[in-house]
């Protein structure tokens, strides 16, 4: 197997099983190459804030950690460049529940959807 690196993505020239089923333009990608196939989470960017939507891993490729690895990466560029995180997407909540370290980067969607409270 040849895990490339998670990129961003705007959509452009990606295969259709790597396209998410939410419609709109502003939607983007982080993707991940591996092989001939293509794993994603899509999120929308509001401000400063960055809304994860949808993780999606092909089904051969499913139970290997490719979808933490995306998880990781794209929370690691949420905190580089400054974006305070909503997961609405399960995938990420599960993992931000599993890793308190990261419970910093929530927006107070974020804080709520993780059953915090958020800090006025
Ligand atoms: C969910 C999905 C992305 C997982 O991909 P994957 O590469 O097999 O996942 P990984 O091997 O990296 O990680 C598995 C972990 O994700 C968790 N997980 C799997 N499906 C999950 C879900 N629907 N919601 C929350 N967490 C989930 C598992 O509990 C597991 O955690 P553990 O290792 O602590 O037990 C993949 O099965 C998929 O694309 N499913 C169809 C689309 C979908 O349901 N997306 C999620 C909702 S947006």
């Amino acid at each position: 197997m040849s895990v490339g690196a998670v990129v961003p993505a705007t959509g452009v020239g990606l295969p259709p099983q790597a396209a998410p089923s939410v419609a709109g333009n502003d939607l983007m990608r982080f993707v991940l190459g591996v092989d001939a196939e293509f794993a994603h989470t899509a999120y929308q960017l509001l401000g400063d804030t960055i809304i994860f939507i949808h993780t999606f891993v092909p089904e051969a490729l499913r139970g290997r950690g490719l979808a933490m690895t995306i998880v990781r990466s794209a929370l690691q560029a949420s905190r580089s460049r400054g974006l305070k995180v909503v997961p609405r997407c399960p995938v990420f909540r599960a993992y931000m529940t599993g890793h308190p370290e990261t419970h910093d980067l929530l927006a107070p969607e974020g804080l709520a959807l993780l059953g915090h409270q958020a800090v006025s």
